[in-house]
């Protein structure tokens, strides 16, 4: 089960300021379970572990198994909360060069993630990838009105028709959407796509346990099954456990604390590059829910120890402006063991018989070392292994955390406001029916 270890920050975040913060802790976990704060309408993330459609979860397995058995391709088209939880478990989970492995090997689709930008570049050469190869598509949008995926969707729903035509396009497309509106539900129910639904009272980025997330997991052979039962324990974990002990209260507790102390920035840290995306997820996650009302805390993040070769130099001197949060794997997935060559030119044989991850290991304990000294307060998460279960109980536990951490902040968890702004100023560029009083405000501007 997944650790966090405070030991490493105790100069800045005492045990006693911890039992201080208990109070206000426990409290916001109240506030979320009973559902009696700010959004509270978006709560159903926090049973979806035990409490999914199962009917549901059937359709999502054999859907994948058919495209696994016709496509050489799976298309996933989505942004924001549409997208990330897929892509990071799909990249913690499968092997580095994925769609590079020879099919053989791979056995399942390669994956690609397009209607996440609105770069001409990119779908271009999307496009160009998919010469020649069978493909198919999941359109994936909560209020399926989103320009970056329906753009990328018009182009490749065009693919697919000149390919197989109408019907047979149709048989191709997948849409998770609303289980009533938008203009993507209408078109799904007008061609007869295969429909899987974002519940309503789950919000984009606490979706990845849905359809969202689970359709384009499973495609790659991933064992969806596990991922549910490792949330679902985390689940357990989180509503039982006292707060000394509870790793998503201690969690929110700290991170509260910190940012009482003026560090206003988070950085999230891995020592695997398969965890990047991990960390792509947990900042729409933080920084969409506690990002609001002028407040909340920065959630940036680094990959080690690439980036110790660039941040590495601010994290460590530059403005204290930041504490870290430490992914690390205890498991390394793969084991390499450096040998012995017999004249040391690179000067490495004191390394011999030792494996790689042992190095990686060392980098990361001496960096947490280095940056506490360079008072940067640095949280370590463990996690034992990189697996379907490890990663169920990370996505439960950011999530348990997230919301509980925004409500010890006084901030609404579940909502975006923000992220309206430059959408209500690109369709007014754009001229977009219904946006022209604000077209002619941008154009005094
Ligand atoms: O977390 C969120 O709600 C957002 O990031 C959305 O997921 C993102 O804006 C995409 O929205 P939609 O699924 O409606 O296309």
């Amino acid at each position: 089960m997944l650790k966090l270890d405070l030991s490493k920050a105790r100069q800045f975040v005492s045990e006693e300021e911890m039992a201080n913060f208990k109070a206000q802790t426990l409290l916001a976990k109240e506030i979320l379970l009973k559902g009696s704060g700010a959004g509270n309408d978006f709560l159903g993330w926090v049973d979806l572990p035990e409490n999914y459609d199962k009917e549901e979860f059937k359709r999502i397995q054999a859907a994948a198994k058919k495209i696994q058995e016709d496509s050489d391709v799976l298309l996933v088209i989505g942004i924001g909360g549409s997208y990330l939880g897929a892509r990071a478990a799909n990249e913690f989970l499968n092997h580095s060069f994925y769609n590079e492995l020879p099919k053989e090997e791979r056995k399942t689709p390669e994956i690609y993630y397009v209607g996440n930008n609105i770069s001409s570049k990119y779908i271009s050469d999307l496009k160009q990838v998919l010469k020649g190869k069978d493909f198919s598509v999941n359109i994936i949008s909560k209020s399926g009105t989103t320009t970056e995926p329906a753009i990328a969707f018009r182009v490749f729903k065009a693919m697919l028709e000149e390919k197989y035509g109408k019907d047979g396009a149709a048989k191709r497309i997948y849409a998770t959407t609303d289980k009533a509106r938008g203009a993507l539900k209408s078109l799904a129910d007008e061609m007869g796509y295969e429909e899987f639904v974002v519940p309503d009272d789950v919000g984009g980025r606490y979706s990845v346990l849905t359809a969202v997330g689970l359709l384009p997991i499973a495609v790659t052979g991933a064992n969806i099954c596990e991922l549910m039962e490792g949330a679902a324990s985390m689940r357990k974990a989180l509503l039982e456990q006292d707060y000394e002990v509870n790793p998503a209260l201690q969690y929110a507790a700290a991170r509260n604390i910190m940012l009482r102390k003026d560090k206003k920035i988070e950085i999230f840290v891995n020592y695997e590059p398969s965890c990047h995306y991990i960390s792509e997820w947990w900042k729409q996650l933080y920084g969409e829910s506690e990002g609001k009302d002028q407040r909340g805390i920065f959630p940036a993040s680094v990959d080690f120890t690439t980036d110790l070769h660039s941040m590495g130099q601010f994290i460590q001197e530059g403005a204290r402006l930041h504490f870290e949060t430490v992914l690390e794997v205890v498991e390394s997935a793969a084991e390499l063991v450096l040998e012995k060559e017999e004249i040391d030119t690179d000067g490495m044989n004191y390394l011999a018989g030792k494996t790689v991850d042992f190095v990686n290991k060392a980098a990361m304990q001496g960096t947490i070392l280095a940056h506490t000294d360079g008072n940067v307060p640095n949280f370590l998460l463990q996690i034992d292994k990189q697996c379907e279960r490890t990663l169920g109980e990370l996505f439960y536990f950011f999530e348990f955390a997230c919301g509980v951490s925004a409500y010890i902040n006084g901030v609404n968890p579940f909502n975006q406001p923000g992220v309206e702004s430059y959408k209500r100023n690109m369709f007014a560029l754009l001229g977009k029916p219904g946006y022209e009083e604000l077209a002619k405000e941008l154009a005094k501007k």
